[in-house]
């Protein structure tokens, strides 16, 4: 693979906090006029996500012009302990000074997880602006991505037909988890001009070491093959890791 993504190791879970936070700021900060920042769900984010909206950092950030998206949802109300949209309201959206109307959930009241993902395609082209992707003009400026022990990445798991479901930019999920998700496809997380990866504890670390070796059998390999493939620049693929789970 002539790709190689960056590596960013940090001590631990404090510390990559402090890292990842620290580096998506200064994307932010280092871009000009709008930011479109697609969001991961899970645990390891959250206390990314109150970095970001706290002192220093905070301050540091324009958030006036950064769009929010999500990689993924769970198909469930938003006020449930489950939701992405949730964990990120509590740690960052309630706290910074983003405009409402730039932040982009996921539409967990549409009557299916089809209709959902469908009415997501049509939000993120809207934004795009355009029916179809042009590779030199990027749908989100940085994605944020986190890595299952089962290597799975967004709601993109392992054997599900999801990964194949290419043709829009968002996909339902469903019979994999308890609840139905909804994911963005690779076509839509590969439209990023970054994408930063948070990794963190000894779970992590086959499925991290499975990934870095372009084991097709995990979903989240195909993140960085597909980076190699369209010879993305160095730093197009990040990857924050504690050591626990990326040893040295
Ligand atoms: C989700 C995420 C999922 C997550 C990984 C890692 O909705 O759960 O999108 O892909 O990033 O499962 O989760 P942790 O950060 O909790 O280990």
């Amino acid at each position: 693979m002539s790709f190689e993504p960056i590596i960013d190791v940090a001590e631990d879970a404090d510390d990559l906090g402090a890292r990842a936070a620290a580096w998506i700021a200064g994307r932010i900060a280092a871009a000009p006029g709008r930011f479109a920042l697609c969001l991961s769900g899970g645990s390891t984010p959250r206390d990314v996500y109150a970095r970001l909206a706290a002192a220093p950092l905070r301050e540091r950030v324009d958030w006036s012009g950064v769009h929010l998206f999500w990689g993924d949802e769970r198909f469930v109300p938003r006020d449930d302990e489950r939701s992405n949209y949730r964990m990120a309201w509590d740690a960052l959206i309630a706290r910074v000074a983003i405009p409402r109307q730039q932040v982009h959930p996921l539409d967990v009241e549409a009557p299916t997880p089809q209709e959902a993902a469908a009415r997501y395609d049509r939000l993120l082209h809207e934004f795009y602006g355009a029916p179809r992707l042009d590779p030199g003009r990027p749908l989100f400026d940085l994605a944020l991505l986190g890595l299952g022990a089962d290597g799975h990445t967004a709601s993109l798991f392992p054997g599900s037909r999801a990964l194949s479901a290419d043709e829009r930019l968002a996909v339902a999920v469903e019979g994999v988890m308890p609840e139905a998700r909804v994911s963005l496809t690779y076509r839509a997380l590969e439209a990023s001009s970054e994408i930063a990866f948070l990794v963190c504890g000894e779970a992590k670390r086959q499925a991290l070491r499975r990934v870095l070796d372009g084991d097709p059998s995990l979903p989240a390999s195909r993140v960085l093959a597909s980076a190699a493939t369209r010879d993305a620049p160095l730093g197009a693929v990040r990857i924050f890791a504690d050591r626990a789970a990326f040893p040295i």
